[in-house]
């Protein structure tokens, strides 16, 4: 049995909807924290087990009979912690396989939210230490962020962000999830680290000029000043937090931490994975 923790999340649905095409209901497991969220799961026949990754009583019970985990990361401060009690959870278990979620960048000491991403590391190196098999799954930026990153009226501003000339791989959820299940489904993943990203490198000018394209209306894409962005998110009225991980992400954009293509994603999907166009196009239904 597979249990997919995330189960509520996008990444963890896309990967069920998958899961689901291809293998009898019964040889999956959700773990989800929130009951209602996951009525849906249940209505699809799929047994919910209900706990949290703080709860480490609630992650042995969630692990017994299970051969294979799929680990989403949260995006808690507290993550590695939570990350090591269900691989800890897993391995008291006898759990077989383990795939996670991580993250795909050039050099995370140099990362500008590298408080953020070092836990992906350490939780993967805590995973290798463990001795169960692994799949790191190190995820590109989802294509479906682009719309949180350039706002809600993009087609009336333009695109305003300090990421330079920076491109990034972006892949869709939709098709990640259905990489990641492919995992879980087939053999000869074992031991193995994927960087899961689409088949080329985009800026924000080549996402202006697509969202030009399939819109018709001229979108223009403003390479911001970095010192200044901050305050500007300020005005808006942007919470703290949440700007310094935009500025952070912006500037691994724009230092190229992201420009990273592999084959990986194709080559789990068995076909070329959408295009920055088709993916804009489905995002925005355009
Ligand atoms: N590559 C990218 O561009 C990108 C962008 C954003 C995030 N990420 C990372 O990728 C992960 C998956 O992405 P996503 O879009 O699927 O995120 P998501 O929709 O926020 O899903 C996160 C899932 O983790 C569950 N969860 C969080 N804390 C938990 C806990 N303490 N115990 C048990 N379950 C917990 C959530 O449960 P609830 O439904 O109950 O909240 C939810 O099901 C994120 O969590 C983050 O680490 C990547």
């Amino acid at each position: 049995m597979i249990l997919v923790t995330g189960a509520t999340g996008h990444l963890g649905t896309a990967t069920l909807e998958h899961l689901l095409k291809n293998t009898p209901v019964n040889k999956i497991v959700a773990f989800a924290r929130d009951e209602n969220k996951a009525k849906h799961l249940k209505e699809k026949g799929i047994e919910v087990r209900l706990g949290n990754f703080e709860d480490t009583a609630s992650l042995d019970k969630a692990m017994q009979g299970i051969e294979k985990v799929l680990l989403i990361s949260t995006i808690d401060h507290q993550r590695y912690q939570q990350h090591k009690n269900v691989v800890d959870a897993a391995k008291k278990a006898g759990v077989k396989h383990i795939a996670y979620t991580g993250v795909t960048l050039k050099d995370v000491n140099t990362s500008a939210v590298k408080f953020l991403m070092d836990s992906h590391f350490q939780t993967e190196d805590y995973i290798k230490k463990s001795g169960l098999n692994y799949t790191f799954l190190r995820n590109s930026l989802y294509a479906e962020v682009i719309p949180i990153y350039v706002g809600e009226k993009v087609f009336e501003t333009g695109i305003y962000l300090p990421t330079g000339n920076g491109k990034v791989g972006y892949a869709l959820r939709r098709e990640m999830g259905e990489a990641t299940a492919n995992v879980l489904l087939q053999n000869g993943h074992e031991n193995k680290i994927y960087q899961i990203t689409g088949s080329e490198l985009y800026s924000y000018q080549d996402v202006a000029n697509e969202l030009s394209s399939l819109s018709g209306k001229r979108i223009n894409y403003t390479d911001a000043d970095a010192a200044t962005f901050p305050d500007k998110l300020k005005e808006y009225g942007v919470p703290e937090l949440q700007i310094l991980i935009a500025s952070g992400f912006s500037a691994d954009i724009k230092n190229g931490q992201y420009e990273i293509v592999s084959k990986d994603l194709e080559n789990l999907l068995a076909r070329k994975p959408a295009s920055l166009k088709e993916s804009l196009k489905e995002i925005y239904n355009l």
